[in-house]
């Protein structure tokens, strides 16, 4: 049994490579490392292809003995998905049906999908149910549900069985300090608070009048080490349930920006340079999930599921990779 990872080099990507290796499951990453880190693959079996080109695909992949596909390989910053349309199409969209072809003609069956809370766009309730109306409001979403959509389409009429998990706000890192979230350019909160205290720089929270008590946005912040556990398990689904299906994957747990922030000062001991600046374009107020089918259906189990275990394994990684 060989699982393909693409995108291993990237942050959920490795995360989940390091999970199979204290499983002991073979696997091969494929990577483009337009944003992953090559440092990632090191010692481990990977191939360089870009999956927008299905010849490389082929060529690179049809020799290896892969019983299954992870597909974490994409491009993710939201803001860029608004500027470069064409770019997240074609990195998003077409390398995932070139992919998908790819599953077909060498009848793999088992298909894990990276899908991401942004393709709700602004809930109508809170908690969200994987039911929920799906209207992304940015590309980055809309480009995630196209993926879906051709899946489950796929799904119905060829032997492909399917599960997309979406993704609320992945946070922390791996307890042995050598992976954590490392974008260039970094956009996420955390790291964002903890470069900023680390380096004594201003903080700038992207607005305060939400409708939330301290008026900062409300997310649902899921440790790393939890979203790559819920990738096995949903291959594992595979082997007894055939089909489409979808999993939010989030703790159920909100925290507005103003209490991340906190946490990080107490954790590190330092006060925070905090600037209110301009509402992000597209940020719903609260995003949190419901996650009580990845709980029952998948036997998901949180096990670093509090905001201080978060944080503190994120600053952990930060300081070693300074
Ligand atoms: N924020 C700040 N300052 C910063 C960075 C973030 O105030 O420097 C705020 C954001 O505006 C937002 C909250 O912190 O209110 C969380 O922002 P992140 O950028 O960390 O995460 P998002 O909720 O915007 O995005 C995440 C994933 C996306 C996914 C989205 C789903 O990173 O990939 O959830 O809604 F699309």
């Amino acid at each position: 049994m060989t699982i393909l990872v693409t995108g291993g080099a990237g942050y959920i990507g490795s995360h989940f490579v390091r999970h199979l290796e204290r499983k002991k499951i073979d696997f091969v990453i494929a990577d483009n490392f337009s944003t992953g880190h090559k440092k990632l693959v090191k010692n481990k079996k990977f191939v360089e292809l870009d999956l927008r080109d299905p010849k490389e695909i082929s060529v690179n992949l049809q020799d290896l003995d892969i019983t299954s596909i992870v597909h974490f390989a994409g491009l993710s910053i939201v803001s860029d998905s608004q500027k470069m349309k064409k770019e997240y199409y074609e990195n998003n969209v077409l390398a995932s049906m070139n992919l998908a072809k790819f599953a077909l003609e060498k009848k793999i069956r088992k298909f894990i999908y990276s899908s991401s809370a942004a393709v709700y766009g602004i809930p109508e309730d809170i908690p969200i149910k994987e039911n929920h109306p799906t209207r992304p409001i940015n590309n980055y979403g809309k480009n995630k549900l196209e993926v879906e959509n051709l899946l489950k389409d796929l799904s119905m009429e060829f032997p492909l069985d399917v599960v997309c998990l979406r993704y609320f706000n992945a946070a922390g890192a791996d307890d042995n300090g050598d992976l954590g979230e490392e974008h260039n350019p970094e956009t996420h909160l955390i790291p964002n608070v903890i470069n900023s205290a680390l380096n004594s720089s201003e903080f700038t929270v992207n607005g305060d009048t939400y409708k939330t008590n301290d008026g900062t946005c409300i997310r649902d912040y899921v440790h790393v080490n939890d979203l790559a556990s819920a990738h096995l398990l949903s291959l594992n689904f595979l082997d007894f349930n055939k089909g489409f299906h979808i999993f939010n994957l989030g703790s159920e747990k909100g925290f507005s920006v103003m209490e991340v922030i906190n946490e990080c000062q107490k954790l590190m001991k330092t006060e925070i340079k905090v600037r209110i600046g301009e509402k992000r374009e597209g940020d719903p107020d609260i995003l949190i999930a419901d996650n009580t089918k990845s709980v029952s259906k998948l036997n998901w189990k949180l096990e670093k599921n509090t905001l201080r275990t978060i944080i503190s394994s994120a600053i952990d990684y930060h300081k070693n990779a300074l």
